[in-house]
């Protein structure tokens, strides 16, 4: 197994553990728990106190409340099942019983923020003359002090240089207590959901430079379809189209250039800035392997966790869109948040790929081959992918190279 490339690349595994998730434990008094008190109602249902009971009474601030809270209970179920997975992601063994544990809950994972996106339908009910009624009683209270939230975009892989300032403010620097500063720090310095996938796509079968070396045939076929691209253009009699298409070849031989050059696609600041390029170079080849070859048994449900993956975070940018609609409705785009912030041009502002975690994902795209040209497997290849069994031993680096493997690229038929 390769050694990970370190240049923009994660907390390894012994530099910080990631602790599989507890939940408090009770006493079971003898003759059992009835409903209300396995689930604590009372005090679950003693949570709600609007403060304008304090003047005038607004209706709808109970809404505004239970939503908030829904949320959060949501968040937290969310940052249990993230856990959970980043646990079982954290070896050098993702057998079949643990992928098949891992897509389950993040599925789980998926279909909360898909509630929590359509959630936001119900708060729109509330009109903004309403809000009106109570809002100066919340500041400065904002969603910005959602502690769970940022634990989840930190668990999720959001990096500091990503985000978008806040009034020019570090984000950690909103919170006070000591103890949510800490576990905010400490979200930020474990291995996120995106380290560990990209150390686990790192160590995809087939990648090996002695074996099947999909990334040199990968190379091969993509640098004839560029210069089948090339010829073509070059042939078009009309000069005005003709150039259009080189220009439009240009572009595209620099973007697979970028990709096909190891310290290029790292340090290409460029993309990194626009957020388009986040994964090490070798976990992005382990990802395009994974998407020609998903029809293969052994990457079945890897291809299956790549979209969820995607799903999170469209999932989250659909939230931020919503929530960022909704406070357009409610305070329009001119006034203040609670919070401090610009309000609406800073939310609008997080709508970028930067918070996009999975963005490399979204970019193989661009990348695909037509799958007539996809490198064909090799027999031994066929036979290693055939089997889920394999995916366990060569995860666990007990299978090296390919000996039967040899270069055949120029069997494809262009
Ligand atoms: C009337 C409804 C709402 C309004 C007017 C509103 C307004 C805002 C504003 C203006 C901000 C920017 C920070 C600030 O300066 O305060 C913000 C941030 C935020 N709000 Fe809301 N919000 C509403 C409902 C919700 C709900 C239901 C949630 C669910 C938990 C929520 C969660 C958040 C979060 C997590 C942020 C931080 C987003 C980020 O920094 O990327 N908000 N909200």
């Amino acid at each position: 197994m390769e050694a990970p490339n370190t240049q923009n690349a994660s907390p390894s595994v012994a530099e910080c553990s990631v602790k599989e998730p507890n939940v408090e434990t009770r006493k079971v008094p003898p003759g059992g728990m009835l409903y209300g008190d396995y689930l604590q109602v009372d005090r679950l249902l003693s949570c709600q106190n609007p403060l304008s009971t304090l003047s005038t009474p607004v209706h709808d601030e109970h809404l505004f409340i239970i939503t908030h809270q829904a949320y959060e209970l949501w968040f937290k179920q969310i940052i249990f099942e993230l856990d959970s997975v980043r646990y079982l992601l954290n070896t050098k063994e993702v057998g079949e019983a643990k992928m098949l544990t891992i897509t389950s809950r993040l599925s789980r994972i998926v279909l909360i923020l898909r509630l929590l996106v359509d959630q936001v339908t119900i708060l729109e009910t509330m009109t903004p003359l309403d809000f009106m009624d109570f809002r100066s009683y919340l500041s400065p209270a904002s969603g910005f002090q959602s502690v769970q939230f940022r634990l989840i975009e930190n668990k999720l892989g959001v990096r500091n240089e990503h985000r978008v300032n806040y009034g020019k403010n570090h984000y950690l620097k909103i919170f006070e207590d000591p103890k949510v500063i800490d576990a905010i720090m400490q979200s930020e310095n474990e291995p996120s959901l995106c380290d560990l996938v990209q150390r686990w796509l790192e160590r995809t079968p087939g990648l090996e430079e002695n074996g099947f070396n999909f990334w040199n045939k990968y190379k091969k076929v993509a640098t004839m379809i560029l210069n089948r691209i090339k010829e073509d253009a070059e042939e078009d009699p009309d000069p005005n189209k003709r150039e259009t298409l080189i220009e439009d070849w240009r572009k595209k031989k620099e973007t697979f250039e970028s990709l096909f050059d190891t310290n290029k696609h790292i340090l290409n600041t460029y993309l990194l800035i626009r957020g388009q390029r986040r994964f090490t170079h070798k976990a992005f080849q382990g990802a395009m392997m994974i998407s020609c070859y998903r029809d293969e048994p052994l990457f079945n449900q890897p291809y299956h966790l790549l979209k969820l993956l995607m799903d999170i975070d469209s999932l989250i940018t659909k939230w931020r869109y919503n929530h960022v609609q909704m406070v357009q409705r409610m305070i329009g785009s001119q006034q203040l948040g609670t919070g401090g912030s610009s309000g609406y041009q800073y939310l609008r502002s997080t709508l970028s790929d930067r918070y996009k975690v999975f963005v490399d994902l979204f970019n193989l795209s661009t990348f695909l081959v037509p799958r007539n040209c996809i490198p064909p497997l090799t027999p031994a290849m066929k036979r290693r992918l055939s089997v889920m069994e394999e995916l366990i031993l060569s995860h666990a680096g007990m299978l090296s190279g390919d000996e039967e493997d040899k270069d055949d690229t120029s069997l494809i038929n262009l």
